[in-house]
């Protein structure tokens, strides 16, 4: 509407007898049912009228005084000229003309663009497809905004970074997973402007990088280590998963945790497939090796020294002691098979004087032994 038709021009060239100066001398900027006031500041004048470019509004002279009825209930003109319309609407967007006749007999012609513009409001996204639908590489999709408003302009943002699209339709052509957003909108006008909510596009990937990682991670694990194989990957949405053992489906975990206690038949090269049900891809991960010795017979240490400990003072009693021990298991398998490890010790300690330190080391041993 701010734009001056060239009929218009014609009209006003003919009938103002202006060559140039359309460019208005004041811009109103209103929105509806606000007060719009043409200021003119004319001391003392003979006759003044004003018109838009379709019709007179008020023309007062010596003449006569006419005031279109249409806008009567809405307009006041001031005693220097000054024309108040109020109520203002979108209708009114225009040209308004000035034309003052002086005392003197000049003639003053001033020209006033009112725009009026709606408030921007109730700005809304909307993706063309279902967002359930979106698939990384596969997708285009057109983000539309929306809003209530006259004149509208729009910005786009991504991550609150301002996008060099200003039209209401951010296309985004082969989407990847990184357009997640959020998305927003923004419309404006010259009085107003809001912004959409954040829109995701969740678009679904993958999987892919898929790997095995133990934890704790080891060259080799003992038997009875608990260690946990997690299928790490790249998806969305969450996969489904599944577990080999040397090729072997391994049905203990449905998800991407494989926990074991281990045993050395856990022992093999582990995979797991990720199956993603949107995107329809799978993938599997590189083989991991996983590695079980059986356990080492360790010595429980209520003394409170370490193994260690208990194994450097032993090493040193063990020459001595290897020959009663030998000779205390071949009593134990021939001679005592059912008796119990008190009545050996004591059967021992009366059969043998053992030094008293050989007799802690014997202790020891017998764990080891782990009778
Ligand atoms: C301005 O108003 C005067 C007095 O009414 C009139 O004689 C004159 O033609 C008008 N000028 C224009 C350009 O309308
Ligand atoms: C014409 O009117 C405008 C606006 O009121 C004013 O600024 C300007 O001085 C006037 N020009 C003459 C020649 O009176
Ligand atoms: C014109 O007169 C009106 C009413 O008296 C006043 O409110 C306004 O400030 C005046 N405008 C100018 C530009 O003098
Ligand atoms: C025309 O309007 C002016 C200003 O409102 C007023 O002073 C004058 O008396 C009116 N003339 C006629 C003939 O009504
Ligand atoms: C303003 O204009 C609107 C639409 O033309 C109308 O519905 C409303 O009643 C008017 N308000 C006043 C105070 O005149
Ligand atoms: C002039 O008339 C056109 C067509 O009826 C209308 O759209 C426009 O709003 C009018 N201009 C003014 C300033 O009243
Ligand atoms: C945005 O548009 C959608 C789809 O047309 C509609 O369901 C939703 O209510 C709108 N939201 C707002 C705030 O206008
Ligand atoms: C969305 O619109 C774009 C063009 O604007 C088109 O290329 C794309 O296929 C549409 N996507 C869907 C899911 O309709
Ligand atoms: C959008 O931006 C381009 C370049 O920056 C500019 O030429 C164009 O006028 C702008 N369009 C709107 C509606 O603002
Ligand atoms: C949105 O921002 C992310 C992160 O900066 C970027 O990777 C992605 O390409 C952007 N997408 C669009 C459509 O601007
Ligand atoms: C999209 O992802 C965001 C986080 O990235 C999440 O908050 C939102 O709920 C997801 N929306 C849908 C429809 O899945
Ligand atoms: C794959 O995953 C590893 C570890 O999780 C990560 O460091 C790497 O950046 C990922 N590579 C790609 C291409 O996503």
């Amino acid at each position: 509407m701010a734009l001056v038709q060239p009929q218009t021009v014609i009209v006003f060239c003919v009938l103002l007898g202006v060559s140039s100066g359309l460019t208005p001398d004041v811009e109103l900027v209103k929105s509806p049912g606000e007060t719009a006031l043409f200021a003119l500041s004319s001391a003392s004048f003979t006759a003044v009228s004003w018109a838009t470019s379709n019709t007179t509004i008020i023309s007062v002279s010596p003449e006569g005084n006419i005031t279109n009825p249409e806008y009567q209930d809405r307009i006041t003109l001031f005693s220097n000229g000054t024309l108040e319309l109020r109520n203002v609407t979108v209708q009114d967007n225009g040209e308004y003309w000035a034309n003052v006749t002086s005392t003197g007999g000049s003639e003053n012609i001033t020209l006033f663009l009112l725009s009026v513009y709606e408030p921007v409001s109730e700005v809304n996204i909307t993706v063309n497809a279902s967002t359930s639908n979106l698939i990384e590489f596969r997708t285009s999709v057109s983000l539309t905004c929306s809003a209530s408003g006259s004149s509208l302009q729009y910005n786009w943002y991504n991550q609150s970074h301002s996008l060099s699209t200003n039209t209401s339709v951010l296309f985004i052509s082969s989407l990847k997973r990184y357009d997640n957003g959020p998305f927003k909108c923004e419309a404006f006008n010259p009085i107003s402007s809001a912004v959409s909510r954040d829109i995701y596009l969740n678009a679904s990937y993958g999987p892919d990088n898929v790997s095995v990682e133990p934890v704790p991670s080891a060259e080799s694990y003992l038997e009875g280590e608990k260690i946990t194989l997690y299928c790490r990957h790249s998806s969305r949405p969450t996969p489904r998963f599944r577990w080999f053992l040397d090729g072997t489906e391994q049905f203990l975990a449905l998800g991407s945790q494989l926990p074991l206690t281990l045993t050395p038949g856990h022992s093999g090269n582990y995979s797991c497939m990720a199956f993603n049900a949107l995107t329809m891809i799978y993938a599997w991960s590189p083989p991991v090796t996983i590695s079980v010795k059986a356990a080492p017979v360790e010595p429980t240490t209520n003394s409170g020294l370490s193994a260690g400990a208990i194994a450097g003072i032993t090493i040193g009693s063990l020459a001595a002691v290897a020959a009663t021990v030998g000779l205390f298991v071949c009593i134990k398998k021939k001679l005592l098979p059912r008796k119990s490890i008190p009545q050996v010790q004591s059967e021992l300690n009366s059969t043998f004087v053992l030094p008293r330190d050989l007799q802690r080391d014997l202790q020891t041993w017998r764990q080891l032994l782990r009778w």
